[in-house]
């Protein structure tokens, strides 16, 4: 039975909510890239990443609490009315595990990202000294997060939907 609100066999509301999430940070991402890179509106760039950076760590300590209040993933996914095979579960638990190496680096990644920029470049900010390594760091998290998010979609594909 589904708990969600995308109507998925097993998945919860965190589940779908942090999905949705993950879906959508894509494009709001191509957003703050055509305000640096065409508009060269450098503050608004910064307004945004902020505000993304706040809403996605909310999500993501709302979505790990509501997991281990739920018993972990593996009794989300247990709940589901069509079983998963043990093949399967284990292509769900591998799949997970690919996850997490990006799930982890990319708010490491981000963090930094966003610190360093706040700290080093004038207020509003605008192109400087840190501009090189600013330019390396955000493609850098641009790429992380981006394969969180598709790594984070497949999990809830093969656990939910397939
Ligand atoms: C993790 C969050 C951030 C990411 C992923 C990110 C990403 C990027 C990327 C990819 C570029 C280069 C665009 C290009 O190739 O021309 C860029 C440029 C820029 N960003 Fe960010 N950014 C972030 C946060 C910030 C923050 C917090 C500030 C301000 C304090 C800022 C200010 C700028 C400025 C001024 C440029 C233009 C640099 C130049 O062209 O010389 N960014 N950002």
């Amino acid at each position: 039975m589904s708990h969600g609100f995308l109507g998925y066999d097993g998945s919860t509301f965190m589940f779908d909510f942090v999905v949705t999430a993950l879906v959508l940070i894509v494009p709001a991402l191509l957003v703050s890239l055509y305000l640096v890179k065409v508009q060269r509106n450098y503050t608004a760039h910064r307004n945004l990443q902020l505000a993304l950076a706040g809403v996605l760590l909310v999500t993501v300590i709302a979505f790990e609490i509501d997991i281990r209040a739920h018993g972990g993933w593996r009794a989300i996914v247990d709940t589901r009315t069509v079983p998963l095979s043990a093949e399967r579960l284990e292509t769900v638990r591998q799949t997970l595990s690919v996850h997490l190496v990006f799930a982890i680096s990319t708010p490491l990644l981000w963090g930094t990202t966003i610190a360093l920029a706040l700290k080093r470049m004038p207020r509003p900010p605008a192109p400087c000294e840190h501009s090189r390594l600013h330019k390396t760091l955000g493609w850098l998290s641009v790429m992380d997060l981006v394969l969180t998010s598709a790594t984070g979609l497949l999990f809830y594909y093969r656990a939910f939907i397939a």
